[in-house]
């Protein structure tokens, strides 16, 4: 009995292993458009594809990040600016990417742009803290989805989505989580309307990583300023030895991030050249073994594990 399963468990994993080895052809006509060029992920990914002979469209929201970019890479890729929450923007950006695709259309579509609010609990933030997190990791996204989704309907090509673990359990970054819980929701619609097209979209769910967004230093002193710019009632709610202990515990965690940002890249290069690109892909341990599992949990449970540990606030009922 036992050995028929394992057997068939081996098989399963097996099977899967060669499927997803299988590669499309003629990666050098492809064209990949990617977001978020000028740091972390997004400008991992553009130097990757370009080794790779792809051809990338780099987005970057300055020209000094354009240009270092430029410096890095082969003549084949090509840059250009986009603010993502600016429609005029996306409309410039949509007609570059159509001069240069042509017939052809759009391969791939890689949306990862996105801004971290002040690290915080939400009770501390005021509108202006976090609007800006919807505008850049949704609204953006999805405008520049609807944008060019005809360019990648004519290439049968890739929409890869930039989520996060904080999009499956929402227990850190506040609004940043509500943000990316609207990015699997604005995905799976998505991946279920174009399907017949035959388009393919994947979300990916990195954990955490070293990068711009998650610097220490510079998360952290946001993340203060916020702290000192609640309002009085709130401090005194929490207390000032509350917000001591989450800025210190915070800011270890934050030092204890995945510096292999290639596990994240990795995922999505084969989101964009398999034949069968997964519709998910978890990136890191923390993600595939300590995130997703939680979020398959009873609420209740996942409520217990996140908070047991946690200090209590000043005026704690
Ligand atoms: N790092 C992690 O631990 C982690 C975990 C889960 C998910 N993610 C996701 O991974 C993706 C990439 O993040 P990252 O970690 O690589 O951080 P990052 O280095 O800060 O990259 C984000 C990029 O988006 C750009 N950007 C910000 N606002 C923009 C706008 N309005 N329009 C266009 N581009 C804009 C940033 O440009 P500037 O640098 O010039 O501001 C930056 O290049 C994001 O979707 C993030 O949510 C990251």
């Amino acid at each position: 009995m036992w050995f028929y399963l394992v057997t068939l468990v081996g098989l399963y994993y097996l099977l899967r292993w060669y499927r997803e080895r299988q590669v499309v052809s003629n990666l050098q006509d492809k064209h990949v458009f990617i977001t978020g060029c000028d740091s972390g992920f997004g400008n991992l990914l553009a130097r990757q594809l370009d080794r790779r002979g792809m051809r990338v469209l780099a987005a970057c929201l300055t020209e000094k990040g354009a240009e270092e970019l430029r410096k890095k890479t082969s003549d084949r890729l090509e840059t250009v600016i986009l603010d993502v929450t600016k429609t005029e923007s996306i409309v410039a950006a949509t007609q570059w990417v159509k001069e240069r695709v042509g017939n052809r259309g759009l391969w791939g579509l890689v949306n990862n742009a996105a801004v971290f609010p002040p690290i915080s609990y939400i009770e501390w933030l005021k509108p202006e803290d976090y609007m800006s997190v919807f505008q850049v990791n949704l609204i953006g996204l999805a405008q520049v989805t609807l944008s060019m989704l005809f360019l990648v309907k004519k290439a049968q090509g890739r929409i890869v989505n930039v989520s996060s673990v904080l999009g499956r359990v929402a227990f850190f970054g506040g609004f940043y989580s509500c943000s990316k819980y609207g990015v699997e929701a604005f995905s799976d619609i998505l991946r279920r309307e174009v399907q017949d097209f035959g388009v393919k979209v994947s979300i990916i769910e990195p954990g955490s990583f070293k990068t711009r967004m998650t610097d220490p230093e510079l998360t952290m002193e946001r993340s203060k300023k916020a702290w000192e710019a609640a309002p009085e009632h709130v401090r005194e709610s929490y207390g000032q030895q509350f917000f001591d202990n989450f800025y210190r515990v915070t800011k270890q965690n934050l030092m204890m991030s995945n510096t292999n940002l290639n596990v994240v890249t990795d995922c999505m290069e084969h989101a964009l050249t398999s034949t069968y690109p997964r519709t998910r892909y978890s990136a890191g341990w923390d993600a595939q073994f300590i995130f997703i599992p939680l979020s398959y949990l009873p609420t209740s449970l996942a409520d217990y594990i996140l908070t047991r540990s946690r200090p209590k606030p000043a005026q704690a009922a």
